[in-house]
């Protein structure tokens, strides 16, 4: 599903600039580390994603988040302007890749009054995008180092490079946390990109009776002075796009038998029966697409239904996020993308049809199924779509940063891979599906990669077929 239809009026973000004096303007690139002879450099301020230059950082590899968030959400009844309080600690292990002398972490609109790292305090800097700390002693190559990060302020509804609310957003009754593509700068000091996977753990204080739900298993929750503090633990690794926080009046209902995946949903108290009734099919798709893709990567599953009219849903890993109602196709593409997209990211983010197209044809499968519509004819849909629309005009493997959720990406994605089928065979094409989460699950993976893993698993020739379909404009003859 294109799943973002609706527009927001913009309610601009005012990002936070504070100028950096700490900081010389070096190199953007570290120094290479080599063991006994330390030549200590910048870790660079990107990881050299050309659609996002400052997204993630370089010389760093983080290993664990620890989030200790107190969120005060509007407060009601409906005040203007929409702006929420946050105030948080980021307890960050990570290990050096270079000999650093320096580091960032991404962090935007959002104000850090002190920095420790291994115990001591440290100086820092903030530019737009950027926190960046100088530790002393400088970090060799392979080092580890907890970093604690105390910083907080006002939030507001940031907009993505379309021009789309998403990161931290604020509603009157909490926040809807949607970080897709390199949002989650707007609410933690993170190595904001998914070639960096870190595990989570959570801590979230909102006024009772606010419930905040974050990805993996409740750990428990406890009310003090009006206050409720959530924590939650997400122990598989997971790219920061896919963190959630999300804060509002929900009811959590959880369904664990012995031996399967939790299934722990938190449905908005406004939301009536009709708007998620479809997440009663969540086991049967489970078992769907574990038939096909292999066992389901997570410790939990679950949706988010919230009462915001955006009309988003998102794949947060292990908890997928529904604006307002929950259809059944989206919840096929969400839950499908928790094996396409997040246990198997994104090498860089051009390569983002590897998990739209991917969730897009989950949800034609799991139609035909259902005896809604088959394959074929979804493909025919969009095989019928003339040569000079967005689907065909678009390089699937590049459709550049504000082409990431267009229709090329989802609808092309996906009839790729049924011409991909049709070519190779369906023995070969759910070889194939299974061999690629297993091989690159926990990571990343490019068009590249799943180019020579088609050739490989179905011994075709598939040179032109991906030239033509992944990296030539136009309409791929059949
Ligand atoms: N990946 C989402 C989907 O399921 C679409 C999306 C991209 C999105 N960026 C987002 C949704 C930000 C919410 C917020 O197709
Ligand atoms: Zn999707």
């Amino acid at each position: 599903m294109p799943a973002r239809p609706f527009r927001r009026s913009a309610l601009i973000a005012s990002a936070l600039v504070v100028t950096a004096t700490l900081i010389g303007s070096g190199a953007a690139v570290a120094a290479p580390g080599s063991p006994g002879t330390p030549r200590y450099g910048p870790g660079a301020d990107g990881v050299g994603d050309p659609y996002f230059p400052l997204a993630g950082n370089g010389g760093i590899d983080v290993v664990h988040y620890d989030l200790d968030l107190d969120y005060t959400p509007p407060l009601l009844p409906d005040p203007a302007p929409l702006e929420g309080a946050l105030a948080g600690v980021a307890t960050i292990d990570l290990v050096a890749t270079a000999d650093l002398d320096r580091f960032n972490l991404d962090l935007r609109g959002l104000t850090a009054s002190s920095v420790v790292v291994n115990g001591k305090p440290m100086a820092f800097a903030q530019t737009e995008n950027e926190l960046v700390i100088a530790p002393r002693p400088k970090l060799k190559t392979g080092q580890s180092a907890t970093v604690i990060v105390t910083y907080g302020g006002t939030t507001t509804v940031p907009l993505d490079i379309e021009g789309y609310p998403y990161g931290w957003v604020t509603t009157y009754d909490g926040a809807m946390v949607v970080s897709e593509p390199e949002g989650s700068a707007t609410w933690f000091p993170v190595n904001d990109h998914p070639t960096d996977k870190s595990t989570y753990s959570f801590a979230i204080t909102v006024p009772a009776p606010a419930v905040a739900v974050a990805n993996g298993l409740l750990v428990g929750s406890e009310t003090v002075d009006g206050k409720t503090t959530w924590w939650w633990d997400a122990p598989d690794p997971m790219a920061a796009y896919l963190a959630t926080a999300t804060v509002g009046n929900f009811r959590l209902e959880t369904d664990a038998p012995a031996g399967e995946t939790p299934i722990i949903n938190a449905i908005d108290v406004t939301r009536t029966p009709n708007q998620y009734v479809n997440l009663a099919r969540t086991r049967a798709m489970l078992a769907f697409f574990e038939a096909r893709y292999g066992e389901y990567p997570f410790v939990a599953y679950g949706a988010i239904v919230d009462n915001d009219s955006v009309g988003y849903a998102l794949e947060t890993q292990t908890r997928s996020f529904f604006s307002g109602s929950a259809s059944e196709g989206t919840i096929a593409h969400e839950l499908a993308h928790q094996w396409m997209g997040n246990h198997v990211s994104p090498g860089r983010w051009a390569d983002i049809w590897l998990n739209e197209g991917w969730a897009t044809y989950s949800t034609w499968m799991w139609n035909e199924e259902r005896s809604i519509r088959t394959v074929a004819a979804q493909f025919a849909i969009v095989m019928n779509r003339a040569a000079t629309t967005p689907t065909w005009n678009t390089v699937l493997a590049d459709p550049g940063p504000t082409g990431l959720f267009g229709a090329a990406v989802y609808d092309r994605g996906a009839a790729l891979l049924h011409a991909l089928r049709l070519e190779i065979g369906d023995e070969a094409f759910f070889d194939l599906a299974k061999t690629w989460v297993q091989e690159y699950g926990g990571g990343t993976a490019t068009t590249a990669d799943f180019a020579a893993l088609s050739e490989e698993i179905s011994g075709h020739d598939l040179e032109a077929f991906f030239t033509a379909w992944a990296y030539t404009p136009g309409k791929p003859a059949l």
